[in-house]
């Protein structure tokens, strides 16, 4: 009896120790908190991921709560699942030592946390194998106010040779909600980015891609998860991310046998293998997410104020409003159609004018889509006095020149590709295959770096005053080979993220001779547009689809991850709305025109213009201010869709009619507005009334915030009114 006492003493002794030497690693925002924890064995496990609790020293009893008891209990919540050991669901991590074993074990060795300032902190967790001598340190970098987390991790050895790294995702989550809603991103060219929203059953939902460049073409590393219910804008819980890079990406949702949910995201494994030298580290891209408890509206906010402050280049300044020659001429301009463009882009009172895709090329000049790619000087025939003339001519219209460049391609019909066939991604030994006539150049060369380089420096150095670039990316990589790797040795299976990593190689030396000069991020529409791209960009294209009633829905889904400041949207001739429609559609981010101004008549033309003048008025509320989702146009038959100053005296709002069925005759009610001050008093007033029509709206009219947030305000939108901008301003 004494020794059974003796023996249970020990016991609880043991257990007591074991449970005190648990580290527990809160990673905490202004709202929300995620936990790792340390089980008995050392692994580290995701505990929590939900609102931040005021007493820290709590988080530490959270594990206390959960019961699922059985033998997998303890491996679905590992922070960086690995392979060939213990777990046999999907891993984070697998690999092949140096001796050609496969099995990893990854324990908890320390951590160090690190704020870099009052509003941002980093933690660094690392973790090692008992037996080789691995070690992966899990990094998150939270921004406090804005609740956002950005996180990666890195991986590297001392093994006496290199080993391969079969999968190396940037990101292993572990949700203990119930029922978990994923809403996707997924589309075609000229459909890009249409929300899917399903509940997830046990077992992996992917989202992923293989297609090299022009990444998100058809699946993008965009998702919402929503916690116990499906997604909504103003209240639940919803968590929103993005895989920042711009190759293959592989999301891994998956719900476990506890209904719980795995999330392991990252660059696509697929044709990936990575041979490692010891000591050299492998850095993941990033995985970003915010969380909100009050709907996506929030999340998105939060994201948007991020991004603007802390990634987006100059994401806090101003843009360049613009006119663009691409579907007002494609392939076929001279210097006279040109220069009348710029006095269109001046009637119109724009900042710019973008030259686009057709102006170089000699011996295979790109008079279409299946020539001179690659050859970058200007083509003599359409443009005999150079650049230099046509940015002097704009400039006498006192507007800036910007131009298209599509700088990682080439045609076979090219010089280039004549010259240096050893640039280009193809299998020597098999028919080359196309995407718009066209293939990608090698960018895991550095000789192909310093070219891609060279084409925006030589832009720059001769044209000192160039005001902007456009820098598309038409193909995906087909017959991926490189002749660079096999020349050096390397693995082929290091091409995709080679290929990356050289692109961002580009960027930063671009970036370090030319910090601010506006840059569009275009891929043959929106197959390009993250938030690693987006460090060098100031902008993207969301689509080549710009009629407007599509552009709503694909503007209000990119609005889940984009702050309106970088993206742009252009007034073109597609679909049959009115002017008016279209301008007002496309003031809901950067506006740009994309027509012949001149063939406008007459009043559209004073249209256009006062709407310009309108624009330049309130694009500072569009670009720096809150955006609040008011209508959603998926559920409803119209769109709106507001952003407030961050003073909350001025704010505007737009409203669409995105059913055009007889049965509407009127808004019926009023719409609730979103982000004022209850306690001020506000006027509304319409505002890119097309001439010589009459408001509907009282302008004269005060309001309390109180009121217009409860009650609303009927835009009165019928099949005749069908879009309406409210100006709101504060009245003292
Ligand atoms: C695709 C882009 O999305 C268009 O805007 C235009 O620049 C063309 N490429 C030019 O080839």
């Amino acid at each position: 009896m004494k020794n059974m006492f003796l023996i249970l003493c020990s016991l609880f002794l043991l257990v007591g120790k074991l449970s005190s030497q648990l580290v527990s690693i809160p990673i905490v925002t202004q709202n929300h908190a995620i936990v790792l924890q340390t089980d008995q064995k050392k692994r580290l496990n995701m505990v929590y991921f939900g609102k931040s609790l005021s007493n820290a020293k709590e988080y530490a009893n959270v594990t206390n709560e959960f019961k699922f008891n059985d033998d997998n209990a303890g491996f679905y919540p590992n922070t960086y699942t690995p392979s060939g050991t213990w777990n046999l669901y999907e891993p984070a991590i697998q690999l092949t030592h140096a001796d050609g074993n496969k099995s990893l074990e990854l324990l908890y060795s320390d951590h160090s946390v690190t704020m870099i300032d009052a509003n941002i902190e980093l933690t660094k967790v690392v973790l090692k194998d008992p037996l080789y001598p691995i070690k992966v340190t899990l990094c998150y970098k939270v921004w406090k106010k804005e609740n956002l987390f950005e996180q990666w991790s890195e991986i590297e050895h001392q093994e006496k040779g290199n080993i391969v790294l079969q999968k190396y995702a940037s990101a292993n989550l572990y949700f203990t909600n119930k029922d978990f809603y994923l809403t996707t991103f997924q589309g075609e060219y000229s459909k890009e980015m249409q929300p899917a929203e399903t509940l997830l059953q046990q077992g992996i939902r992917s989202i992923d891609t293989k297609l090299g460049t022009r990444a998100m073409l058809t699946q993008t590393p965009n998702f919402i998860v929503s916690f116990g219910k499906p997604a909504s804008e103003n209240e639940g819980t919803v968590m929103i991310g993005q895989l920042a890079w711009s190759g293959n990406f592989k999301l891994d949702f998956e719900v476990d046998s506890y209904k719980n949910l795995r999330l392991i995201a990252g660059i696509n494994p697929y044709a990936s293998e990575y041979s490692l030298a010891p000591n050299q580290i492998f850095k993941t891209p990033s995985l970003i997410y915010s969380l909100s408890n009050q709907g996506t509206g929030e999340a998105s906010r939060n994201l948007h104020n991020w991004a603007r402050k802390y990634r987006i280049l100059d994401g806090e300044g101003e843009r360049l409003t613009l006119l663009n020659n691409w579907e007002a001429t494609y392939f076929d301009f001279n210097e006279p159609k040109l220069t009348a463009l710029f006095k269109d882009a001046k009637n119109l009172g724009v900042d710019m004018f973008l030259l686009d895709d057709g102006w170089f090329g000699n011996k295979y000049p790109r008079n279409g889509d299946n020539a001179g790619l690659g050859d970058w000087q200007e083509n003599v025939k359409k443009l005999p006095n150079g650049l230099g003339y046509l940015i002097k001519e704009a400039k006498k219209e006192g507007i800036k020149f910007g131009i298209w460049i599509e700088p990682e391609m080439v045609n076979p019909k090219s010089e280039l590709y004549e010259k240096h066939l050893d640039w280009v991604i193809r299998q020597p030994q098999r028919p080359e295959v196309y995407f718009r006539n066209q293939l990608v150049l090698d960018l895991s060369n550095p000789e192909v770096q310093n070219f891609v380089f060279g084409i925006v420096d030589d832009l720059f150095t001769k044209n000192p005053e160039l005001a902007f670039i456009k820098w598309d990316c038409n193909a995906v990589i087909y017959n991926a080979y490189s002749a660079y790797l096999q020349k050096k040795g390397l693995p082929q299976s290091h091409l995709y993220v080679e290929y990356i990593k050289g692109l961002y190689k580009v960027l930063e030396r671009i970036r370090a001779k030319y910090p601010k000069v506006p840059m569009m991020l275009c891929s043959g529409g929106g197959g390009r547009g993250d938030y690693e791209l987006l460090k060098y960009f100031t902008e993207f294209w969301p689509s080549d689809d710009t009629e407007p009633i599509e552009r709503i829905y694909m503007q209000w889904d990119y609005s889940y991850f984009f702050p309106s400041i970088a993206t742009d949207n252009h007034v073109t001739d597609w679909g049959r709305q009115p002017l008016k429609f279209r301008v007002d559609v496309a003031s809901m981010g950067k506006l740009g025109f994309d027509i012949v101004a001149s063939r406008l008549s007459p009043s559209d033309k004073t249209f256009a213009q006062q709407a310009v003048a309108n624009y330049h008025s309130f694009k500072d509320i569009v670009w720096h201010g809150n955006q609040y989702r008011l209508v959603n146009p998926h559920e409803n038959n119209i769109a709106a869709l507001m952003y407030v100053n961050n003073e909350k005296t001025k704010a505007i709002v737009f409203h669409y009619l995105v059913n055009n069925r007889q049965r509407i005759t009127a808004t019926e009610r009023p719409i609730q507005l979103n982000g004022l001050d209850p306690n001020k008093k506000y006027s509304v007033k319409e505002t890119n009334l097309y001439p010589y029509t009459k408001s509907t709206i009282d302008s004269t009219k005060i309001y309390s915030g109180d009121f217009l947030m409860n009650v609303g305000i009927n835009p009165n939108i019928t099949l005749q009114r069908t879009s309406v901008i409210l100006e709101i301003n504060e009245m003292k």
